[in-house]
């Protein structure tokens, strides 16, 4: 074939062209999200973390002295919290700038959720399973930590505080206790 087409034909097969790319953008989309969605239920995180919801406070890590921020042998930071309707324990976190914090947390009754407000701190503390995230504060302050899964009555009244404080004064507080919260700031 040879000879110029009309602008409307051109204008035809330029937008069919580009409907056909979309729809191709859209299919692979989809066949993505049902990809992870179904490896995600056919294979479970390889390290789901449980621990019995009913025992808690008697013994094992999230026994009530084991809770808070603790200055680990490599300089990082473990936080160990509890959330129980309706109240976070402890109920201020006291934490270091410029160190990377990792929370682990669990529920002692039914689904929380465990948010630090300005931060990728996002998830759900589940009965049964303990909660692990990592993150980093780089200036002091205070941040709101509100419980955002809706767990019964008291729910609106659920949160705690996390305050970030210089590095060098952490670690003054953590040279004479083994685990800190903001009491004994
Ligand atoms: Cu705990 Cu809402």
């Amino acid at each position: 074939m040879s000879g110029t087409h009309a602008p409307d034909d051109l204008a035809e097969r330029v937008e069919r062209r580009w409907a056909i790319a979309a729809s191709v953008i859209a299919a692979a989309l989809v066949a993505a999200a049902a990809f992870a969605g179904i490896h995600q239920a056919t294979m479970p995180q390889a390290r789901v973390e449980t621990v019995d919801p009913t025992s808690l406070h008697l013994s094992g890590e999230f026994i009530e002295t084991n809770l808070g921020s603790a200055l680990q042998p490599d300089g990082s930071v473990m936080v160990r919290l509890v959330g129980q309707q309706y109240s976070f324990t402890p109920q201020c976190i006291l934490v270091p700038t410029g160190t990377p914090i990792t929370f682990r947390a669990t529920s002692a009754d039914v689904i929380h959720g465990f948010l630090i407000d300005g931060t990728n701190v996002n998830t759900m503390l589940v009965p049964g399973f303990i909660s692990t995230i990592t993150t980093r504060f780089d200036q002091p302050g205070e941040r709101h930590m509100p419980c955002h899964e809706y767990c019964s009555i008291g729910h609106e009244g659920m949160w705690a505080s996390v305050r970030i404080i210089d590095k060098a004064q952490f670690t003054r507080l953590a040279a004479d206790r083994r685990r800190l919260d903001c009491v004994q700031q």
